[in-house]
């Protein structure tokens, strides 16, 4: 049959995700450019980045270095595999990685999203157990509240209800810590909340409820951020790596946002110094720019694998795209960009402004609470009555129509921009949301 015509501006057969397709078909919001903080829209408009993408453009967009390294190695070679074969890249990133991680994080597992590393991180801790030995501990924990991805592990893990309620039992045996979002006591905070850490004792009711031999493993966001930006309350994070220790449960930190310099620090494992581990990443590994994740894991949990006769397939587990050489590339070159410019360091230089320029949105009839870290922030506000959500989508859409991009996520607006951003920009973007709070009813 011959091809019909097709053309770039018939919006129907692209199946768009987590979008309201027919909403956004109506009246599309097209990005066709960018460049350092900034988007362009087809017209040439020009939109100022306050998402760096998805979480994920950390340095910026078209950082020449980066797109060099991908340019030359699309030429040099296209695809390897690593399944019982390997190539330069693959090693080098890993050994880069598992530097910069420190301490014994340091072996590297390549995926290609964040939902596959978190998959990832699941089946290993899973596995880990049963190499030992330990073959009962088979359940996982994760956290209301929790955005793991898409995966049938991260979903199960995972607790936002919409990303669940469609899909089916999901995975057995999972359960969930309570989330640690306490508006009545921590609104408004700048930094960790100073109210929560018992939050953590829900896992010793788990382990009460289940036994802590029926237990592999609890993965958390360090800071939750698709769910609205929840930073964890003051002692939290060391709290729950106790109960963990005293259990013989891995501790998985979702580090697919806080990584990478998110938090003024290369990953939340240093912002908060408590180890995990396993730490699952994506996103600014490649400054969003080829897709890539990956998961490290601590020494010993690899090493526990390579214990049966060296001929043997150690890990039933990987990708035809894991450590693909152009993310490879991408990633090795964004590493050198995020060092050249002290990207980590800059943006924790930034933290005070950033914080207070959004906390000065307090005080706005509509805005009930603004939590912010590192270079993350969310404003809450209050929903309209009988129609959840639709403030913050009106609030999204008025900055975007005035040249700022934010996400919204339920009622909460959240920003995180490239680490690359500037003071008068911090300023603007929050000005213009500022602007839209007021005049969206
Ligand atoms: C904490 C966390 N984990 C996992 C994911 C899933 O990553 P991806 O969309 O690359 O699969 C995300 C995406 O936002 C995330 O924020």
């Amino acid at each position: 049959m011959p091809e019909a015509p097709v053309s770039p501006n018939d919006l129907e057969p692209f199946w768009m995700p987590f979008t309201a397709n027919r909403q956004f078909k109506a009246n599309p919001r097209l990005l066709a450019r960018a460049e350092g903080m900034y988007y362009y829209t087809p017209e040439g408009r020009q939109v100022l980045d306050g998402t760096a993408g998805l979480w994920c453009c950390n340095a910026g967009h078209g950082q020449p270095k980066v797109v060099e390294a991908i340019q030359k190695q699309a030429a040099i070679m296209d695809f390897a595999p690593v399944f019982q074969m390997g190539h330069p890249l693959a090693f080098e990133l890993a050994g880069r990685l598992a530097s910069l991680m420190g301490g014994d994080l340091d072996h590297v597992f390549f995926t290609n999203s964040g939902s596959e590393s978190v998959d990832t991180a699941l089946k290993i801790a899973l596995a880990y157990h049963r190499v030992r030995g330990e073959g009962t501990r088979t359940r996982l924990i994760g956290r209301e509240r929790g955005y793991h991805g898409v995966g049938f592990g991260g979903i199960s893990v995972g607790g936002m209800v919409n990303n669940r309620r469609f899909f089916g039992s999901l995975l057995n045996g999972v359960d969930h810590l309570r989330h640690t979002h306490l508006p009545h006591l921590n609104a408004f905070t700048k930094g960790q909340p100073e109210h929560g850490a018992d939050l953590a004792d829900d896992l010793e009711r788990l382990v009460a409820l289940h036994g802590a031999e029926t237990i592999a493993a609890v993965i958390v966001e360090p800071v939750a951020g698709s769910t609205g930006v929840l930073v964890p309350p003051k002692g939290y994070l060391e709290r729950l790596r106790g109960i963990c220790d005293k259990h013989g449960i891995l501790l998985i930190f979702d580090e697919v946002i806080t990584g990478f310099g998110r938090l003024g620090t290369a990953f939340a494992v240093d912002k908060f110094g408590v180890a995990p581990d396993l730490v699952t990443t994506a996103k600014g590994l490649t400054s969003g720019t080829v897709p890539m994740g990956a998961v490290f894991a601590r020494k010993g949990i690899y090493d526990a694998f390579m214990t049966g006769p060296e001929s043997a397939i150690e890990l039933f587990h990987g990708y035809t795209y894991s450590a693909h050489p152009l993310a490879c590339a991408a990633a090795l070159a964004t590493m050198e960009v995020y060092k050249d410019l002290d990207l980590f360091n800059r943006a924790a230089s930034l933290e005070a402004h950033w914080a207070d320029t959004a906390h000065s949105l307090k005080g706005l009839d509509a805005v009930i609470d603004i939590r912010t870290l590192g270079l993350i922030a969310g404003v809450e506000l209050a929903p309209r009555p009988g129609a959840p959500g639709a403030r913050a989508y009106d609030v999204f859409l008025k900055c975007f129509n005035e040249g700022v991009l934010v996400r919204y996520t339920g009622e909460t607006i959240a920003m995180s921009p490239p680490l690359i951003i500037e003071k008068p920009q911090i300023d603007h973007a929050f000005e213009v949301l500022r602007d839209a709070i007021t005049s969206v009813a």
